[in-house]
C-alpha cells in the first residue's frame, strides 16, 4: 500500500467510504496503527491529557508537540501523520502560524496540520495552506478554547451557534482545508454540516453521518479508567489488564519466580 495522501482522503469522501482516524504520540503505538491500516493517524495535543496528565490541552509546548510527532512518523509507512498544532502558537497573527506549521513540518516530517477555529483564523490558514502544507480543521467543542466554553458539554445545540459552525466549515473549505473535525455537536447537525461540504469531516462525538471518525487512543484502549463519555468505545479494557499483569510481576519478583531459569545468562 502506499502512503494515504490528503488527495486519498478527498477520494475517500467522493467515493463515500468511511475514514478512520486514532490518535497516537509514540513510536510502539503508531507502528501497531499503521500496520493495521489506520488511514489517518493524529498527533493530538490530547497528549498534555492522556502522556502528560494536564486537565486542559493548553500547556503544551510546540517542541514537545514536535518530538510526539516525530516519534509518530518514524513508525509510519502507510497512514497519514496529521498533527495538532499547540495552543499558542497560531492564534495572534498569519506569521506566527506560518513560523510554528514551517517548525514542525520541517523538524517532525508531518504530512498535515490540525488548527483549532474557524473565521477568527482564516487568514492564518491561508498563510499555511499557501505554503504548500495542508491543513484540516477542527470545530465544535475544540478544548483549546476550554475557558472560554467554560464545560466539555455538547457545543452548538443553539441556533446562532450552529449557523456559526456551518459559516467556519464553509470558510475553511473556501480556505482550501482539506477535512474538518467536528467535536461534540448533535448528529444532525454534523450531517447537515458534512453534506454541505466536499472536504471530509471527522467525528468525535458528532455521531454516524461524519465521513469519518476519530477516537483518542487511550481511551479506545480503555488505558483511560477516570474518562468515559458516551462517544468513546472502548475496544479494550487495557487499564485492568495492565492492573493485572503488574500485580503477577510484583508478586513474581517478590516470590523469586521471576526470572526463571531460560530467562537469565
Ligand atoms: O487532540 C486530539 O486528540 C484531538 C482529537 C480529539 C480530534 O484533537
Ligand atoms: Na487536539
Amino acid at each position: 500500500i502506499k502512503r494515504i495522501t490528503t488527495s486519498t482522503i478527498k477520494e475517500l469522501k467522493a467515493k463515500g467510504e468511511k475514514i478512520s482516524m486514532l490518535t497516537a504520540y509514540d513510536y510502539s503505538i503508531a507502528k501497531v496503527l499503521d500496520n493495521a491500516g489506520v488511514e489517518v493517524i493524529l498527533v493530538g495535543d490530547s497528549a498534555a491529557n492522556v502522556i502528560a496528565g494536564y486537565e486542559t490541552t493548553l500547556p503544551i509546548t510546540l517542541d514537545q508537540m514536535i518530538y510526539h510527532a516525530s516519534s509518530v512518523v518514524r513508525a509510519t509507512e502507510h497512514a497519514l501523520v496529521l498533527v495538532d498544532l499547540p495552543f499558542g502558537s497560531y492564534q495572534g497573527s498569519a506569521d506566527e502560524a506560518f513560523k510554528s506549521a514551517v517548525r514542525m513540518m520541517k523538524e517532525s516530517g508531518a504530512h498535515a496540520l490540525k488548527l483549532e477555529g474557524g473565521i477568527e483564523i482564516i487568514d492564518n490558514i491561508k498563510k499555511i495552506i499557501a505554503a504548500g502544507i495542508p491543513v484540516c480543521g477542527h470545530l465544535g467543542l475544540t478544548p483549546q478554547s476550554i475557558n472560554k466554553f467554560g464545560t466539555f458539554g455538547v457545543r452548538a445545540k443553539e441556533d446562532a451557534e450552529a449557523e456559526k459552525l456551518i459559516a467556519d466549515a464553509k470558510a475553511l473549505e473556501e480556505a482550501g482545508c482539506f477535512a474538518v473535525v467536528l467535536e461534540k455537536i448533535p448528529a444532525a447537525l454534523a450531517k447537515k454540516v458534512t453534506a454541505s461540504l466536499s472536504m471530509a469531516t471527522i467525528g468525535i462525538g458528532a455521531g454516524d453521518d461524519c465521513d469519518g471518525q476519530v477516537l483518542v487512543v487511550n481511551d479506545f484502549l480503555g488505558l483511560t479508567k477516570d474518562f468515559k463519555p458516551k462517544f468513546v468505545r472502548q475496544y479494550l479494557k487495557l487499564y485492568d489488564e495492565i492492573l493485572v499483569a503488574a500485580g503477577q510481576y510484583v508478586k513474581d519478583v517478590k516470590s523469586g519466580n521471576f526470572p526463571n531459569e531460560q530467562e537469565q545468562y
